[in-house]
């Protein structure tokens, strides 16, 4: 590949030079998936935002292009995502063209210093090219703003059953919903989630949108909040709630937070558009607010996860996202650098091999307690503890590389509680690129996503189990081909 510097993603995206967080205005139009992100074009760390822009046709391979959206008099361009017009119900259009029609936030940063409350709106731009050029809205900014400190990341989506737009953004510890006929102009709805779900920070990066329930034909709603701080582990971190939604109101019964991913490095995602199949799939910026500015790369910062299909899975009476990486994810997993035999209850194998640093390890087991040791020649390692007695599924990165940049990287193990995991053998695939891990159990009711910064390549694998009656069945170490 080209990108060979230290710590770079071999099979994830990243920006080729610079500061990255959320992605944004994830959109499907005519063979291409874009890809759009915040970004900063001038450093390393947070600054100015643009949405910078990628494509590609499988999600897996990337093609980076030019910057999309620049900030201009109302703002620096924030979160916010895109839809297809295919009616040109907007009127952007001029010569029979589909319009893409991106909604963000405008952050002025002036009347955020001058102490005014009413500093993020909400803008439009479209482009009649399939994205490769963008024109802002003359009309804009098409929401303002009545006194909200923190109003911004609206996500569109068309609403079949009443014909218009809905759009859902946050508005600090809840949710606000609005629709529209013409992208336009916006009709406020609804409010979802001041009492409801973790509130241990601002409400971020919302998304709503309906799932088939897994082998029946059951539909559910589910409303994505990210949260910052205030995720399990510490940090940022994505819950999400299940229910219904009339067009006008999103309502749920859920009290408690429910979380998409256990580890710290998954935030701020979000989920396509106009997808091929309706398929429901989803990308998080792999980075926590904690520490995403200290991280040990130099010419770029952060990554995306990988892409995953999101589904709803009902176990004993309540619904669960599942998350787990596309198909085409797996097809460029392609050398086989091992196979192993089972390792038996109570027994425990060791593996050295070259390239594990890059691969995907997949097994399965009825095994309830056993530990798996990616380790390096210097003695580092991550660690993926399951534990039947707490009923937890821990990751242990505390000795897994450079933590030294920030206190709360390798201060402790991140842990998921997995009672629902089922009693038969059940999968677990585990993605480990240069610097992430990407944990999936269950085919993905439990997922765990981590950054790492090991100081030279993995290349040992230790099976430890601990379980007096189950094996741990059908290893295999596949190498992940690079995508640059
Ligand atoms: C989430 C977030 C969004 C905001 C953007 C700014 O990570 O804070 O709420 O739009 O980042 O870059």
């Amino acid at each position: 590949g080209i990108y060979t510097e230290m710590y770079r993603p071999q099979y994830h995206f990243s920006p080729e030079e610079k500061w990255m967080n959320d992605p944004n205005g994830l959109v499907y139009h005519e063979g291409i998936y874009h890809l759009f992100y915040q970004y900063y074009p001038d450093d390393i760390v947070w600054g100015p935002m643009h949405w910078g822009h990628a494509i590609s046709k499988d999600m897996v391979h990337w093609e980076h292009k030019p910057i999309a959206l620049y900030p201009d008099e109302h703002g620096l361009i924030f979160s916010g995502s895109a839809v297809v017009d295919k009616k040109n119900i907007s009127g952007f259009a001029k010569n029979g063209e589909t319009p893409l029609v991106a909604m963000f936030t405008y952050h002025l940063m002036e009347g955020e210093k001058s102490g005014r409350d009413d500093f993020q709106t909400q803008g439009i731009a479209y482009s009649l090219d399939n994205g490769e050029t963008w024109e802002k809205y003359a009309g804009n900014p098409v929401i303002k703003n009545s006194g909200i400190r923190d109003f911004r990341d609206p996500k569109v989506f068309w609403y079949e059953e009443t014909e218009q737009w809905i759009m859902v953004l946050v508005a600090g510890d809840h949710a606000k919903f609005y629709s529209s006929a013409d992208l336009k102009d916006w009709r406020y709805a609804s409010d979802f989630g001041k009492r409801q779900g973790a509130h241990g920070g601002v409400w971020e990066c919302p998304d709503l949108f309906a799932l088939p329930v897994e082998g029946t034909e059951e539909k559910k709603w589910v409303l994505l909040i990210s949260i910052n701080p205030g995720a399990p582990n510490g940090g940022s971190g994505t819950q999400y709630f299940i229910g219904e939604f009339n067009g006008k109101r999103f309502t749920s019964n859920q009290k408690e937070p429910k979380w998409l991913d256990y580890g710290t490095d998954n935030y701020a995602g979000v989920t396509y558009n106009n997808t091929p199949d309706d398929e429901r799939i989803f990308i998080g910026w792999m980075s926590n607010w904690d520490y995403a500015r200290d991280t040990p790369t130099e010419k770029w910062r952060s990554a995306m996860t990988l892409p995953r299909n999101l589904g709803l899975r009902k176990v004993e009476d309540d619904y669960f996202l599942v998350n787990y990486p596309l198909q085409s994810v797996d097809d460029i997993a392609k050398s086989v650098l091992a196979r192993l035999d089972d390792v038996k209850p109570n027994k425990q194998e060791t593996i050295y091999l070259e390239g594990l640093h890059q691969s995907q390890i997949k097994f399965k087991t009825a095994s309830k307690d056993f530990m798996l040791s990616i380790k390096n020649a210097s003695g580092e390692k991550v660690d993926l503890i399951m534990d039947s007695k707490s009923e937890s599924l821990l990751l242990d990165r505390m000795k897994s590389g450079q933590m030294s940049f920030q206190a709360e990287f390798g201060n402790k193990k991140h842990y998921a509680p997995i009672q629902r995991l089922g009693k038969e053998p059940y999968e677990v695939s585990i993605f480990l690129d240069w610097s992430s891990i990407e944990v999936f159990v269950d085919g993905g009711l439990y997922a765990m996503t981590d950054q790492i910064f090991p100081t030279e390549p993995f290349n040992e694998l230790i099976v430890e189990n601990k379980d007096s009656n189950h094996a741990i069945q059908q290893i295999s170490i596949l190498g992940m081909q690079s995508i640059w």
